[in-house]
């Protein structure tokens, strides 16, 4: 048996979300707080399996923690050095920030391979080079990898690709190492800089985060701290297209715009109409054909390829042809062939998809073969005609904090309910 999300399309919404803290903040953050001394408390958790995930990693290593709604309290006080091979370290990509944030503490870590979304492959050289650079020796066998490191001494490091992964994990393991580290070529996304705000917290030496240059000074101890997360920029994107695919007036709370200046001006292109005030967009429904726009994605602050998938799904609602660039993920075109399920007509071609719009969308069963394809299929779904059932619902529930409920409050016609595996 595995679980369907089932959406009556057509209805209208209305009304106001709130958009949780970030996703791709927290699951850095969270392995982050293991470098302390003393608690972290973090605020703004987002009710997400990826963070149930990371609590049985923390609880492995013998970290008390407590979750208490959108709030987590870890205690690494009596935590041990225990290698991370269990299954759920595959559950999520995120696991290996425990690489950075264990080699900084023990100078040893030994962990499987992470999991995660399949969007083609996913090489983890970038964060491994790094490690190696600061010191560390690195053999793998039988899917695991052991790092180890006499001491960690603060190196120059250049980041062939701007990887947001490898600037986190490689600030995780300098900020206790000897000396100075410089990562040079940093990816400038702004969880980067909400993790090394966590650090500064703690009592790290890091200037330069949201820069292409990194300058960390290494410190012999971290202690505990607070910290309150980040909107989540991408559940924010995703509840924008979704208003101005089946909105009337929807207002998308707490968020922060200048980290979604990108899809605003591409929306507004497509002659979708808003308003920015404080924290907040408002959205109206569509009163004209909507335009097709070309999108090509890239490191922010360019257009993020996790807002490529749903946006996809509202292009087919435009009149014309548009197209879609991927330069992240050259392989994450897999909705496209769920959407074409539903009447769409999406060519995909080398590291790009072409939308041939307008079309009317049908409900049918399809499937979410990764998280956001499972949020376009979401915004299909809302526009479709009949009802839409999305099968592999795990992979929207990694990321996205009870989107359902938030789109029932909105008044989407959505249940879940369990199926018969095929
Ligand atoms: N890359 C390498 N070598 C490396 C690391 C990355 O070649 O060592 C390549 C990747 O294969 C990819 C590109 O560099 O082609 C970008 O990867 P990056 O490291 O920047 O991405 P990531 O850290 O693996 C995070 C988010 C992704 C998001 C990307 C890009 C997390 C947990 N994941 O992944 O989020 O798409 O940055 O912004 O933070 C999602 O939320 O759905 C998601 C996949």
């Amino acid at each position: 048996m595995s679980e369907v999300i089932a959406i009556e399309g057509g209805h209208k919404l209305n009304g106001t979300v709130r958009i949780s803290g970030a996703k791709n903040a927290t699951v850095a953050l969270i392995p982050a707080a293991v470098l302390a001394d003393g608690p972290v408390e973090i605020f703004g958790v987002p009710e997400i399996s990826d963070v149930e995930a990371l609590a049985i990693l923390l609880r492995e290593l013998k970290c008390e923690v407590k979750i208490d709604g959108e709030q987590i309290k870890i205690d690494p006080s009596h935590m041990e050095d225990i290698p991370l091979v269990s299954d759920a370290v595959n559950k999520l990509r995120a696991s290996y920030y425990f690489m950075g944030a264990l080699l900084g503490k023990y100078k040893r870590v030994k962990i499987k391979m992470p999991g995660g979304c399949y969007l083609g492959p996913r090489p983890i050289d970038l964060h491994l080079k790094g490690f190696e650079a600061l010191g560390a020796t690195i053999t793998y066998h039988d899917d695991t990898y052991l790092l180890e490191a006499e001491e960690l001494i603060g190196n120059q490091i250049y980041l062939d690709f701007a990887s947001v992964g490898a600037t986190i994990n490689i600030m995780l393991a300098a900020v206790k190492a000897k000396g100075k580290t410089i990562i040079e070529n940093a990816a400038k996304e702004p969880e980067i800089i909400d993790v090394a705000n966590l650090l500064t917290k703690m009592g790290a030496r890091i200037r330069g985060v949201g820069t292409d240059t990194i300058t960390i000074e290494g410190v012999n101890e971290l202690h505990g701290t607070f910290h309150e997360i980040i909107p989540d920029r991408i559940e924010a994107g995703t509840f924008l297209i979704i208003a101005a695919a089946a909105g009337e007036k929807i207002v998308v709370q707490n968020i922060i715009p200048q980290h979604l200046e990108a899809l605003i001006s591409k929306l507004k292109e497509m002659g979708v109409q808003m308003d920015v005030v404080g924290d907040s967009i408002v959205v109206y429904g569509k009163e004209d054909d909507l335009s097709a726009v070309d999108i090509k994605t890239q490191i922010y602050p360019g257009f993020a390829t996790d807002l490529q998938q749903p946006l996809t799904a509202l292009l087919t609602q435009s009149v014309g042809t548009s197209h879609v660039q991927e330069t992240i993920y050259v392989e994450r075109f897999k909705h496209c062939e769920q959407l074409n399920k539903m009447g769409a007509n999406i060519e995909v071609k080398e590291a790009s998809s072409v939308i041939h719009g307008e079309t009317p969308l049908h409900g049918t069963r399809v499937q979410a073969t990764d998280l956001r394809c499972g949020a376009a299929l979401v915004v299909a779904g809302l526009l479709a005609e009949g009802i839409t059932e999305i099968t592999n619902v795990y992979h929207i529930d990694r990321g996205y904090d009870n989107i359902d409920h938030k789109l029932i409050t909105l008044g989407a016609h959505i249940s879940r309910y369990e199926i018969d595996d095929e």
